[in-house]
Formats: C-alpha cells, structure tokens, sequence
C-alpha cells in the first residue's frame, strides 16, 4: 500500500509505528460522515470551478460505491492507509482513478477529521436527547401511576420528612431535564463547521467553506482556520455533559439498589432485569444497576483522558488529537445503554406500598410539622425546634410515634399544644400541609407533572 505521502521519504515505514499511529481500527466508525463530507467538498469544488461537474458526479458515484461496500463488509481497511479518511481516498482512486487524486484539493485530514468527529457527534447527541426524554417519560409514567404513595424522605439516609414517591421521581425528571438543556447548548458550538480551514492556514484556492457547511447541516463555519483544526471543545463539553447524565443516573441506581435490598424493601425488581448467582440458589441480583452506577466511572474516565491530553497542545493539529475519538466512541456507547436500560428498569420497577407505609411510621418525621405547627402558635422557631427535640427523645424512650402521645404529655412539654396537634401529626397530615412552591404538597406535584406532561409532550 503505497501512502499518499510517500513522495518525500525514501524508507518505508516501521512496522511497529505503523500498528501503533494507525486510527482506522476505530476510526472506521466515522465513514458515513467522511463520505458525506467528502461528497459536499467535492460539490462545493464543482461550484467554485475547481471540479467539472464530471469530476463532481465521478466522485459522488465513487463514494457511494464505497459506503455500499464498507455497509455490505466487502470493503477492505488497510492499516498501512492510517485512518479511514486515507482508506476511503484511496479506494476512489483505485475505483475512479485520476479524478479521485482531486478530491483532496484544498482539503486536510486536519479539517477533515475535525468535521467528520462533529458530524459523528452531533448524531449522537441528537439519539441521546431521544433517549433522555424517553427516560424523563418512563419516569413521568411511573410517578403519575403512584401520584399518592408517601415514601420517606432521606437525607444523610436518614428518615427526614415524608415525601410523595412522584416527587422523588420527579427530582430525577429535573436532573435529565438539565442533561437535556446542557447537550443543547453543547450542540449550538458542537454545529459549526471547521471544513476549508484545511491544514491549518487556509489555502490560496477559491474555495467556499460557508457552502459546505450548509450543505452539512452546520449552523455556521468556522472563524479561523488555527482554531478550527485543533478544536475539540465540542467533544470535551460533550463528554462532560455524558458523565453528568451517568452521575444522576448512578444516584437512581444506588438508591433504588438500597431500596431494593431486604433492610429496606421497597421495591420489587422485575426478574428480567435481575441476574441470578452461580453458586447461591436464592439469589437475585440488580446487577443491571449496579453497572449503571460504575459506567459512571469509565465515562468520567474519558474525559479525565481528554482533559489530560488536551491540556498543554500547541497549536495548530497535533496526532495527540487522534486519541480524542476512542474516548468520545466509549462515552457515547456508554452513556446511550445506561440511559436505555435504566428507562427499562423505570417502566418495570414495582413498589412495595405496603412495606413503604411502614417504614414511614418509623424516624418521627412529622417533627418538623410539630416545630411548624408552634411557630404557627407565636413560638420562636429556635424555641420550637427545642421543644419538639425533648417531645421526639420522649417519645423514642416509650417506642412511640409523636401521634401516639396522648394530648395531656404532649402539653407538659409546651401548653400551647391543643386537639388540633393531631391535624398536623402522621405522615398523611404532613404530606396534606406542605404548601410551599415545588414542595411535595400534592397540588404541588401535580403541578410539576403537569409541566413535565406538557414538554415531554404526552
Ligand atoms: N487520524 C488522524 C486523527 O484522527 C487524522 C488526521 C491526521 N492528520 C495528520 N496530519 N497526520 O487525528
């Protein structure tokens, strides 16, 4: 295999060089997008007089031949041609000839790569949106079904104050609704076309760089060529913005593992979604989950990768940026079947109302309600918190609930607690008292299910 830079050395390449520089054992992933920007460049040199129309449809022809085979698997990559961008050069020379040693004027796989990498990108980050609001859907679905189930609400994972189930599931809706803003804004820079920047300085040909960015669906062309070849933010946010979705999706995933585990035992998880174990009968396992929540790690390892190996590049392209497609590749590949797979596990996840009524009797959480209760009484919220603190240790000594202290105990501990204590204390009371903006009050729930109705459009 002769290289299309071959006229200025005289030795042939090393062996061991050659399998270590080469990209198209992976790169062979970008040959849809190197075809069409191959076939945009080649029209857009027809319009600017540097290709014959010939030419242009010659070429056109040949690339589409070339995707069929690569789609059919006739095509043969050659790690000797680096990258897919030389493999697919040269395979229309072989099949065009002279006509195909054109279509690289006033173009670099410097540009080429860059453009080829965002429009790659751009498809994925199109897929994902999808997959991100198929999950926010399924978890919609899953807190209108139990719009009235009252779970404990945690924190330090400990019992704090009840809650809706629907509000919980809601707070995971808002997480992938930002997700979803943040790949937005990501694909605003990711969408310009850095294709006419050519090696790095532009060329002294006639060309059109804005035309083919049309033609490819770019919302705009680069500014400067130096930037536009060693470029690779979009990736980097890109892949910033994956961890952050595998970030909340691993917090799904370790709450609902402990809530599935026998300690708590709130959940029902459909068997197949679960593994079983080689050795213990009786086992049934979330594995599913428990993979969510450590892809996390890998994808946060990808852009450690990327951050490091861009950090310190001199302009303009360096080879550094061949590493930046493996990573992108695994991320992607990553983060698609984590969102896939925990909206599976939404839509089949049961719970166990039963069990999750009982744990709210436990924890004292209507306390706070107690301490609001004698603010609404005139007591200072610090002195409220004191009184209710020496109700709760009281009633922890005698295994009682605060609702469970007959009205004559709880007044020893302030006379300005009457009958109506009881409208306050217990769970449900609680859950019917919320009233503040985005609370779990359930006017409030429904109201943050109305909004997720209307933009997720179902
Ligand atoms: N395979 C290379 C990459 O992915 C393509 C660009 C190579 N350009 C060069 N001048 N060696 O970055």
């Amino acid at each position: 295999m002769k290289k299309p830079w071959s006229g200025r050395f005289e030795k042939d390449t090393n062996e061991m060089v050659e399998q270590f520089t080469e990209s198209v054992s992976f790169d062979k992933r970008l040959y849809k997008q190197d075809i069409r920007a191959g076939t945009a460049h080649a029209e857009m040199l027809g319009r600017c007089g540097l290709l014959t129309d010939e030419e242009v449809s010659e070429i056109r022809r040949g690339l589409l031949e070339i995707e069929k085979e690569i789609e059919s698997g006739d095509f043969e990559f050659h790690v000797a041609l680096e990258d897919i961008h030389m493999n697919i050069e040269a395979a229309l020379i072989r099949k065009i000839g002279d006509v195909g040693r054109k279509l690289h004027t006033a173009r670099s796989r410097n540009d080429l790569v860059a453009c080829d990498t965002r429009l790659w990108a751009r498809d994925a980050l199109d897929e994902l949106l999808d997959l991100l609001r198929a999950c926010q859907a399924a978890l919609v679905s899953k807190a209108e079904e139990h719009k009235e189930l009252i779970v404990p609400g945690f924190t330090h994972l400990q019992h704090a104050q009840p809650v809706l189930l629907a509000h919980t599931l809601l707070a995971y809706v808002e997480m992938l609704g930002r997700d979803y803003g943040r790949l937005e804004d990501c694909r605003k820079r990711l969408n310009v076309s850095p294709l006419g920047a050519c090696a790095l300085a532009g060329t002294s040909l006639p060309i059109d760089p804005q035309s083919t960015a049309r033609e490819l669906g770019f919302d705009g062309c680069f500014s400067n060529s130096i930037d536009a070849v060693s470029d690779r933010d979009p990736v980097l946010e890109f892949v910033f913005d994956l961890c952050l979705i595998a970030v909340h999706l691993s917090r799904l995933a370790e709450e609902w593992l402990m809530w599935s585990t026998p300690e708590f035992d709130f959940l029902d998880l459909d068997e197949a979604f679960c593994t079983g174990s080689s050795i213990m009968p009786q086992k049934k396992n979330a594995d599913a989950l428990e993979l969510i929540r450590a892809k996390c790690g890998r994808v946060c390892g990808d852009l450690m990768g990327l951050l490091t190996t861009f950090k310190s590049q001199p302009l303009a392209y360096n080879r550094d940026m061949q590493e930046d497609k493996e990573a992108l590749f695994d991320a992607v590949d990553t983060v698609r079947s984590c969102v896939a797979v925990a909206a599976k596990f939404v839509q089949t996840v049961a719970f166990k109302e039963d069990h999750i009524a009982r744990a709210c009797e436990m924890g004292h959480m209507d306390a706070t309600a107690l301490a609001d209760y004698l603010v609404g009484k005139g007591v200072p919220f610090r002195e409220a918190h004191e009184i209710v603190g020496r109700v709760v240790r009281a009633a922890a000594a005698d295994g009682a609930k605060l609702e469970g202290l007959d009205l004559e105990r709880l007044r020893a501990f302030s006379a300005l607690i009457a009958e109506d204590v009881y409208q306050v204390l217990g769970t449900r009371n609680c859950i019917e008292n919320y009233r503040s903006h985005g609370s779990s009050a359930p006017a409030e729930v429904q109201r943050q299910l109305e909004v997720w109705h209307e933009r997720l459009g179902h």
